[in-house]
């Protein structure tokens, strides 16, 4: 099977869901989308109304800021694959819980391992806590790190922008520098490694970290 192939199977399983409880609540899954060779995947939380509503991924006013912040790393949304951590609608756009991340998070798995991106672009804290458990946003956005030999890129929400303008400037930068970090060959960003006890990158004084994304 195929890339694609195999994307699509896990498509189906994800409409047949039932693991959890927020497939109870769901109008839509929302696997993700995107090329199925897509060289960066960007990674969310989990659906919200809109994204319900048409099973679609960001698509809503996070949405929109997410494919502006694209076009500063020079991308398009249509040459990257995104997705969420989990794949149904949280009611109430609350947290997903531990158990209902769990439940999800044979299909993440599986995306990531079909499509093989060079790099991973982790959007809030749920998204960021998949690859680096006790990682501190306000002190690691924006730069690379190697987990299980990929590289990942932790970024602030974009709906976390719209409540703070701060994290818009924050997120503007970032994906500016995304466009750096894309063109550096893969064993230069591996050695990189940025860690937590590195030093703030940006010695603005980034706020500090968020408890909603
Ligand atoms: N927020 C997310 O984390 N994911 C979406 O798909 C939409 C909003």
């Amino acid at each position: 099977m195929d890339a694609e192939d195999t994307l699509l199977a896990i498509r189906h399983q994800i409409e047949q869901c039932q693991a959890c409880p927020l497939a109870a609540g769901r109008l839509n899954v929302v696997p993700g989308e995107g090329p199925a060779n897509s060289q960066i995947m960007f990674i969310g939380e989990g659906p919200g109304y809109n994204e319900d509503q048409q099973g679609k991924p960001f698509v809503g006013q996070a949405g929109k800021f997410l494919d502006e912040l694209l076009g500063y790393a020079g991308l398009k949304r249509s040459e990257v694959f995104i997705t969420n951590v989990v794949k149904c609608r949280p009611p109430e756009n609350r947290d997903p819980q531990p158990e209902e991340l769990a439940a999800c998070r044979q299909y993440l798995d599986a995306q990531i391992a079909a499509i093989n991106p060079r790099i991973i672009v982790t959007l809030g804290r749920f998204s960021m806590a998949r690859f680096i458990e006790d990682g501190k946003i306000s002190r690691i956005h924006g730069y690379p790190h190697k987990v299980e030999s990929r590289i990942v890129v932790t970024m602030y929400h974009p709906a976390a922008a719209l409540h703070q303008p701060a994290l818009k400037d924050a997120l503007i930068q970032d994906f500016s520098r995304l466009r750096d970090i894309m063109n550096q060959p893969t064993p230069s960003l591996l050695e990189q490694n940025y860690t937590e006890s590195t030093e703030s990158p940006t010695k603005e004084n980034p706020p500090e970290q968020l408890s909603l994304f």
